[in-house]
């Protein structure tokens, strides 16, 4: 069957999926923002399993429990610092939706809910970031998947329309 891909304006700790990706920073080890959130809701057990991780680079994404989330894991990935866009922003956005995707795949996990990976702190146009996420998205479904139901959680109503209006009329293909 071919995957969901739905919007919701909600607080990603809330969500009830097999995983929430996390817009963390390279030392694993919590920030403000969603990562901020996460962790408080999560509790003390994240930050002990994260101070395992040895840190995590740009781009890339690592799997933990979820602990007291409703969620059953966390896959934390780094978005890049927006730095005017020549820079390999957009390669390396594109990398973290792709790589928690491909983990969550590898775990044989059914649903995924991201944030808008940095567009908070880390300043990346927010048009563009959707742009991205919904493209590396569209590129992983294209091929068969165990996922089904990928997740474009925002916490602000103009950012689910973005995403509404990117994914409307999307024909999947799996
Ligand atoms: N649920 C869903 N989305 C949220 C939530 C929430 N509870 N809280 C914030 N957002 P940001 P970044 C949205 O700054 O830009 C941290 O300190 C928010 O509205 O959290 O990738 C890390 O440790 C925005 O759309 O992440 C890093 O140092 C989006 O989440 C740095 O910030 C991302 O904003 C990462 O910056």
């Amino acid at each position: 069957m071919n995957p969901i891909l739905k919007t919701l304006q909600a607080d990603i700790t809330t969500l009830d999926v097999d995983a929430i990706v996390n817009a963390a920073n390279s030392s694993l080890l919590g920030g403000g923002g969603v990562d901020g959130a996460i962790h408080r809701a999560a509790g003390k057990e994240l930050l002990a399993e994260c101070r395992l991780l040895n840190g995590c680079r740009t781009g890339e994404a690592k799997i933990t429990c979820g602990y007291n989330l409703k969620a059953r894991h966390i896959i934390h990935t780094v978005g890049p610092v927006w730095n005017g866009g020549k820079n390999g922003e957009s390669e390396k956005l594109r990398s973290c939706y792709a790589n928690s995707l491909r983990i969550a795949a590898e775990q044989q996990l059914a649903s995924i809910a991201f944030p808008c990976i940095s567009t908070g702190v880390y300043r990346f146009p927010p048009d563009q970031a959707a742009q991205i996420a919904v493209e590396a998205v569209r590129e992983f479904i294209s091929k068969p998947t165990c996922l089904k139901q990928i997740i474009f959680c925002c916490f602000a109503a103009e950012d689910q329309q973005r995403y509404e209006t990117l994914i409307q009329g999307q024909e999947l293909h799996s």
